[in-house]
């Protein structure tokens, strides 16, 4: 698939050297432009290129960008995606560690759904209770006993979906974590965030969390 993934750091970076290990033709940008990626394309094989030019074609676009970046990603970024793209979103709202206070999610709005609003286009949240590093170490073939499980949220079934098999190629079980609605269930301070459970964990975990959030994910 062609992939274009917005955020060369912690995530997108790994994000980046998996999925152009499996083959995916990836595209990857940082705010800074390509001339700063051209480690990261020669240890991969991705290409770098400005955030403006990434989502052109792709299928699947990964934005991982810190929250308080996301309105400043350049308007109409996803213009030139292929029709029907699915667009991930991994995003936490960290308002004392980075954000800063975000009123609307403070409000109640779901951190994801707030994301969605600023770019425009649905999105499907994945990965975002996901340690960096787990993607690139904790991958097993499917049926590895244990093989850990990934909660994904979303209203658009057919790009679920198409997350959902991304994932499970990436070497991760998933978890169908409702409509983006729902998708309090996987923010920061929950059961699920950070959990490398099976998908009963993970399923059960959800099913636990509180649409209450944790005062120091609060500003
Ligand atoms: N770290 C984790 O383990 C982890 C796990 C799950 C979820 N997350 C979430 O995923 C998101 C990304 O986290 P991260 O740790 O990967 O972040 P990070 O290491 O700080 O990297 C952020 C990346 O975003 C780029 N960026 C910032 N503003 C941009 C803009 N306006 N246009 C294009 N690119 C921009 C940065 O580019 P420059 O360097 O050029 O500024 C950098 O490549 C956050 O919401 C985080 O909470 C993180």
């Amino acid at each position: 698939m062609k992939i274009g993934i917005i955020g060369a750091g912690n995530i997108g970076g790994n994000l980046t050297r998996r999925l152009a290990a499996l083959g995916h033709e990836v595209s990857v940008a940082n705010s800074r432009g390509p001339q700063t990626l051209t480690a990261l394309a020669e240890e991969t094989g991705a290409t770098p290129v400005a955030a403006a030019e990434a989502a052109n074609g792709a299928q699947v676009v990964v934005v991982t960008v810190p929250l308080k970046a996301v309105p400043d990603l350049p308007a109409g970024f996803l213009d030139g995606a292929a029709e029907g793209v699915a667009v991930i979103d991994t995003g936490n709202y960290y308002p004392q560690q980075r954000d800063g206070r975000i009123a609307a999610i403070e409000d109640g709005l779901p951190e994801s759904r707030w994301t969605e609003q600023q770019i425009g286009h649905p999105v499907i949240k994945a990965f975002n209770g996901t340690y960096a590093q787990d993607i690139l170490d904790r991958g097993r073939p499917q049926g590895t006993p244990d093989r850990q499980a990934l909660p994904v949220a979303g209203d658009d079934p057919a790009a679920k979906q198409t997350v959902r098999d991304l994932i499970d190629e990436l070497g991760f079980d998933t978890v169908d974590g409702g409509g983006l609605d729902e998708s309090w269930r996987q923010q920061p301070g929950t059961p699920v965030y950070g959990n490398r459970g099976d998908v009963d964990a993970i399923v059960k975990a959800l099913s636990e969390a509180s649409p209450e959030r944790p005062a120091e994910f609060r500003a």
